[in-house]
């Protein structure tokens, strides 16, 4: 099971969750979700661009824990910028998911060009404000962003979904959020599983631990306080990709994988993603 985040609102938040990108068909995904809480996942990461919200309502239903137990995350997608589409949009996410709420709602993007996140920011307020989302958030904001929401609304973001991995340690974002009192959580956490997995000092680390390499990388988020949404759709990795609470690593070999930082972003810069 997976240790839990106080976030700003003094809900609690898992430190561990799922990503469901790009996880398969709805069938298949309904499947996953349901194997994942059994294996111990209370978080679930989706997104209306995802196109799974229905896969993922339908495997949280078949989950064999409450509703109340477990933690929904989605997202506004790009296109749904300004208040009435946001209004809209997420009432579309709720009916695909079959819930009556979701634990966190987050602006998917920043989409500067478009200069509409502040008015989006204050349709989740509204959202927020009927209990209908507990928590609202933001992904892909970077300081500028989130300095703009401080000035013009009147509600801090509880958490800040990043890409973040240790090639891309995103130190000063992260100091910024905490500082605010904004959790900052990783999507691809595993860089999607690309150059970390032959990594040098990962390996070696990962022999001196008799720990896999993923769960290194998975263990250096938590120990740094930030949360994750690894992917997998492989059965076998829910349960590694969780079992992170039973090791710690040494403050020099943290200091070794901080400095494995190469700024090495693999997604969109969130500056002029639209
Ligand atoms: N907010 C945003 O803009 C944004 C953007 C991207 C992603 N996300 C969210 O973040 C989640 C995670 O990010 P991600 O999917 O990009 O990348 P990721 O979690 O870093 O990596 C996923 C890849 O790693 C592999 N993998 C997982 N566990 C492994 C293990 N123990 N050993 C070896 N390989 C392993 C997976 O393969 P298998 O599936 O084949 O096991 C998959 O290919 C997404 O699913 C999504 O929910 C958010």
């Amino acid at each position: 099971m997976t240790e839990t985040v106080a976030l700003n609102n003094g809900r609690l938040m898992p430190l561990v969750g799922l990503g469901t990108s790009r996880a398969g068909d709805d069938d298949s995904l309904a499947r996953l979700v349901a194997t994942a809480v059994e294996a111990g996942y209370r978080l679930i990461d989706t997104a209306a661009v995802y196109g799974n919200e229905a896969g993922v309502g339908r495997g949280i239903k078949d989950a064999r824990v409450a509703r109340e137990d477990l933690f929904v995350t989605t997202k506004v997608w790009n296109d749904a910028h300004g208040r009435d589409a946001t209004l809209a949009a997420f009432e579309a996410s709720l009916e695909r998911l079959g819930l009556d709420y979701v634990d966190l709602y987050l602006v998917h993007w920043p989409v500067p060009s478009k200069d509409r996140y502040v008015e989006t920011w204050q349709a989740l307020e509204e959202i927020a404000a009927r209990g209908q989302a507990k928590s609202i958030g933001v992904s892909n904001f970077q300081i500028g962003h989130l300095e703009r929401l401080a000035k013009e609304t009147g509600t801090v973001p509880a958490v800040n979904q990043i890409e973040l991995h240790p090639y891309l340690t995103q130190v000063a974002l992260r100091g910024h959020d905490a500082v605010n009192g904004i959790v900052t959580q990783a999507w691809s956490p595993l860089d999607k599983a690309r150059g970390l997995m032959n990594d040098a000092t990962l390996t070696e680390l990962a022999g001196r631990y008799e720990r896999s390499i993923a769960q290194i990388v998975l263990r250096w988020h938590v120990q740094s306080g930030i949360a994750i949404i690894p992917k997998t759709s492989t059965p076998a990795r829910l349960a590694e990709n969780i079992a992170l609470f039973d090791f710690t690593l040494a403050e020099d070999d943290m200091a070794l994988i901080d400095a494995l930082n190469a700024d090495l972003r693999h997604g969109p810069d969130p500056d002029v993603h639209a």
